[in-house]
């Protein structure tokens, strides 16, 4: 694949399959593109934007994208139908493949703002969010939700608010199969105290078989991802793709029949991007933070990451240091074999 030549997107449908999970601070353009190279069949989603940012800030700075990234979603917070929907419109005309709107974030300054996971308990409201955008757009409108919030584990509960996002036009929902607890743990402990429970999302889409249900949560392996595959129509990675990239890559490759390529073979194919970038004054350490997972569990992936994150803040990184810390990678590795 050249990263810098995309070509019209006609993969969208496909990618329902594996998709790698919106996350703040992670999931920005340079990690999407590098994500892409690894697995050219998957949906991508940006970090949550909030609707009235998109509506009243820098564009080009919170929603712009390289299409090499597509098939790609921009997920939404926000919980005014209005609003919503103008962002949502905004987000067609860039271009984005998708709208995803955040019925899942945890974190006080969303549950402050009324959006993100307290709305689960507010399902009309979501349904006049979805309803507005669906009318706004031609492009599909998902959402991301949790199984619930604190101690709701009534199924049906569940299940009503999926229903009543489905009925109002949702045309997917993706499923972070644990609930959320609104008071008391940071938004870091509710991705790994609430326990999971798959088996919600394997009966929804069991009694739904004509809803597009993915699955989100603690997927960390090809294995893992395929016994779901049995239950579900997608997987969403989230920390494991970016903790552990290469797996991305195997996923993506177990899924469409490709072979697999090798790390470093990957990282080179990444070149002509980075030295864009860096033409264009972006600063290494950028694209290079996104990277430091790529050999994860490998011999060598120690010094690889020592390389990277040592080297690429120093004025004037540039692609050079991506090739000594292969060098250094390969050296380590060939000292333990
Ligand atoms: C650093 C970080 C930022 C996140 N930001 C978002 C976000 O913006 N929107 C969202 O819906 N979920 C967000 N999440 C949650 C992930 O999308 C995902 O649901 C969660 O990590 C569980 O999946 P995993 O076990 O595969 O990581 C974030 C997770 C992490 C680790």
């Amino acid at each position: 694949m050249s990263l810098l030549s995309a070509t019209p997107d006609t993969r969208y449908a496909d990618s329902l399959r594996l998709s790698v999970a919106p996350m703040m601070d992670w999931t920005d353009r340079h990690c999407r593109v590098f994500h892409r190279l690894l697995a050219p069949g998957a949906r991508l989603y940006t970090e949550m934007v909030h609707a009235n940012a998109v509506i009243h800030g820098d564009r080009e700075r919170l929603i712009g994208f390289n299409p090499v990234e597509q098939p790609l979603a921009l997920q939404l917070g926000g919980s005014d139908p209005a609003a919503l929907a103008q962002a949502a419109r905004i987000a067609a005309d860039w271009g984005y493949d998708e709208v995803n709107l955040n019925c899942g974030c945890p974190s006080d300054r969303v549950q402050a703002g009324r959006f993100g996971a307290c709305l689960m308990r507010e399902p009309e409201l979501v349904a006049d969010c979805v309803a507005a955008m669906v009318a706004a757009v031609d492009i599909p409108i998902t959402v991301k939700c949790r199984l619930g919030v604190d101690e709701d584990k009534d199924y049906e509960v569940f299940a009503g608010f999926v229903d009543r996002q489905a009925q109002a036009g949702a045309a997917m929902v993706v499923v972070h199969a644990r609930n959320a607890w609104l008071k008391g743990l940071s938004p870091k402990e509710n991705r790994e105290i609430p326990p999971l429970r798959y088996e919600w999302a394997y009966q929804l889409k069991r009694e739904r078989p004509q809803l597009p249900v993915v699955i989100n949560g603690g997927i960390a392996t090809v294995e893992a991802a395929q016994q779901h595959m049995q239950h579900l129509d997608g997987v969403m990675l989230g920390r494991a793709a970016y903790h552990d990239p290469y797996v991305l890559h195997a996923l993506d490759c177990a899924q469409t029949g490709q072979p697999l390529r090798g790390r470093e073979e990957l990282l080179l194919a990444l070149r002509p991007y980075v030295e864009a970038q860096l033409d264009a004054g972006l600063a290494l350490k950028h694209i290079t933070r996104h990277l430091l997972g790529l050999f994860h569990g490998q011999p060598g992936g120690r010094g690889f990451r020592q390389v990277l994150s040592e080297g690429a803040h120093l004025p004037g990184a540039d692609w050079t240091l991506l090739e000594q810390a292969l060098q250094v990678t390969r050296r380590q590795a060939a000292r333990v074999a």
